[in-house]
């Protein structure tokens, strides 16, 4: 059984040896830096002919407010602002996690990274306030912890919401003592650690049900209640655990409520509130930069001065399959030749046309069928092509939810308007569903630095005069980030579920073998699709797909940890 196994493995790895291979990543975000870095590790012996990141935006610096950026198109979602006082800002991910086990393994020992606090702009600034209020709309708050000394805090937030805290606190305690097995699992070469798709690596923590379910399905089976009970409606000062704290950060993470993400998400959404949050000074995507240092890294030790790796600053507009290779085009230019492909960016937000040749005519492009099995006899559309081909699931070419990201600097918060005590501001805002209706569809509202910066998160663009009430006439507007440009948006729209497809997007080879021969487009963002998005789900994405690459491309074998034992 074992022997079999084993002359299996090597002739796949004998057939995939044949030719040295070219491997291109569409996107140097988290998944496409971290997956660089991944692949670098696993090819001990140089064997990847070259590997080239493809980034069409700014990732190895901040931006600054004068900066015209192209506002149709995405770029890199850990980006951070850096106003002319050298303060920097956080515009997209700006909380890390002491979860985020990948990320945290990714910048130990790096000397260039100093881990920070989140919401601060990495000076030190004695005098930010802190506290909570979560806004209700029409003048009520649900909470306010700025206005209850410090070491009540914990009191007040435990005796508004009872037992439902505890609920959710141990079902999300039990979900992260799941999470932390994973990075273990991802690095056995184990065969059944080999994931095919974000479903199965949830079903391998024994998470499958939460990611699948709406947050709101979760709470009900939690018995986490909708309503003040009768028992406690005769305490002073209950709350609603659902309605408020968890669905202002649902709201404040994903623009979503507890009806439309999935449990991972509300459940990573309410860790994040019991602390252990951390970000890097100087900005996130410093993140980014340790992990190309690293590729760098292990290519000069694995291959030498020619190291084969390449960070490009291009944006691929047409990814074309021919008999041998892809073929990446940036508009007319061509890029390059490749035989894998990792695209480490959203398709949504990636606006890139993938064609493969016809058979028939070589001349004749027609669309790349994406996901599934390549039928032998797809028939051409009728003409032209489409944007996004056919066979993915529904979910997966959903548009996202739209976010925008506002700074503003030399602002005074309106406290008559929102009905807050001036003298006890809480530094973070977030609204419930009806707070967010009534208050423009903001959802967070942060202040960043003591001397007026504050970050706002809403739905839509914000009115310089709403701006105004909010601020007062002296404001000035650093930077609006409208994530995805019109076309939306930030985050996957879970409308209420994950779901399930594959790493590998396509593949040509599929014929012969499941997963051997060139040819491949692995995809690491379908884990964000199907479950949450932050920098870890991206990491554990890249490191997913870099391990079935690097299997594809014979760096690793499949391995039963009984048989090395053996040896
Ligand atoms: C407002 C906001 C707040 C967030 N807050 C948090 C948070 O607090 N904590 C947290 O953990 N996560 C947060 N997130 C989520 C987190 O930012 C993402 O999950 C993560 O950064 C995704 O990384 P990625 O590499 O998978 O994708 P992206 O960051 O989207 O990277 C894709 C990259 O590909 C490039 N690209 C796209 N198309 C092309 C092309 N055709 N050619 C070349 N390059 C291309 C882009 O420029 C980009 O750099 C937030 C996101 C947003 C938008
Ligand atoms: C690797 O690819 C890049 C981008 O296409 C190219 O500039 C470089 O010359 C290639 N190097 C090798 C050794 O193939
Ligand atoms: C908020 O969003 C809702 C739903 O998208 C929209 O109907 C409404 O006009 C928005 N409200 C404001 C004040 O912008
Ligand atoms: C900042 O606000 C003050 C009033 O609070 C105003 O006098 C000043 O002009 C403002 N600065 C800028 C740069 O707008």
């Amino acid at each position: 059984m074992n022997h079999s196994i084993q002359i299996a493995l090597s002739l796949l790895i004998l057939a995939t040896l044949c030719r040295a291979q070219q491997v291109a990543i569409i996107g140097g975000g988290i998944s496409g830096s971290f997956t660089a870095r991944y692949l670098a590790e696993y090819d001990k012996e140089c064997k990847i002919k070259n590997i080239t990141i493809f980034e069409a935006g700014i990732v190895d610096r901040p931006i600054s407010s004068a900066e015209s950026i192209d506002a149709e198109f995405q770029g890199s979602r850990v980006s951070c602002l850096q106003l002319k006082d050298g303060r920097t800002i956080e515009l997209g991910a700006s909380i890390g996690y002491k979860g985020f086990h990948l990320v945290l393994e990714m910048i130990h020992g790096d000397e260039e990274i100093e881990i920070g606090e989140p919401f601060t702009t990495g000076k030190a600034d004695e005098s930010l306030p802190d506290g909570l209020g979560i806004y209700n709309g029409q003048g009520l708050w649900s909470l306010i912890t700025s206005s209850v000394p410090k070491v009540l805090r914990k009191f007040q937030i435990a005796g508004r919401y009872g037992m439902d805290l505890i609920r959710v606190s141990r079902a999300s305690q039990a979900a992260q003592e799941k999470f932390a097995q994973l990075p273990a699992l991802l690095k056995s070469n184990h065969p059944d650690t080999f994931y095919q798709s974000p479903e199965e690596i949830w079903q391998a923590l024994g998470l499958e049900k939460v990611a699948l379910a709406s947050f709101d399905q979760l709470l009900d089976a939690l018995g986490v209640g909708k309503d003040v009970s009768w028992l406690r409606s005769y305490l002073p000062y209950q709350g609603v655990l659902r309605s408020e704290l968890l669905e202002a950060m649902n709201l404040v993470n994903y623009n979503q409520g507890n009806d439309q993400v999935n449990g991972l998400v509300g459940l990573a959404s309410f860790a994040v509130t019991a602390g252990g949050v951390f970000s890097i000074q100087g900005g996130n995507y410093k993140i980014l930069q340790s992990a190309i240092r690293k590729a760098k890294e292990d290519r000069l030790r694995h291959c030498g001065v020619n190291h084969r790796f390449n960070v490009v600053n291009a944006r691929v507009t047409t990814v074309v399959k021919e008999t041998e290779s892809f073929l990446l085009f940036a508009g007319e230019e061509m890029l390059g030749r490749f035989d894998d492909i990792v695209l480490a960016t959203p398709l949504q937000l990636s606006k890139i046309n993938f064609l493969v040749q016809s058979d028939m005519d070589s001349a004749v492009l027609r669309p790349m069928p994406l996901a599934g099995l390549v039928k032998v006899n797809d028939t051409p559309p009728e003409e032209g092509h489409m944007v996004l081909p056919g066979a993915l699931p529904e979910q997966a070419t959903r548009r996202y939810t739209p976010v925008v990201t506002t700074v503003v600097s030399n602002a005074t918060l309106n406290a008559q308007y929102l009905a807050l005590d001036p003298a006890s501001l809480p530094r973070s805002i977030m609204t419930t569903k009806q707070g967010k209706l009534s208050l423009h569809n903001i959802t967070a509202i942060t202040l960043i630095a003591s001397d007026g910066i504050y970050k706002l998160f809403s739905a839509e663009r914000l009115e310089s005069s709403v701006l105004e009430t909010l601020f007062g006439p002296h404001y000035v507007l650093e930077f609006e980030k409208v994530w995805g440009g019109p076309h939306g948006g930030a985050t996957p729209d879970y409308q209420g579920r994950g779901f399930s497809s594959n790493f590998l997007l396509y593949d040509s080879a599929v014929a012969y073998d499941e997963a051997s021969g060139p040819g491949a487009i692995y995809y690491p963002s379908i884990m964000e699709q199907m479950s949450l998005a932050c920098m870890e789900i991206s990491a554990i994405g890249a490191r997913a797909v870099a391990k079935l690459l690097a299997r594809r491309l014979g760096l690793i074998a499949p391995m039963v940890e009984e048989i090395r034992d053996e040896l």
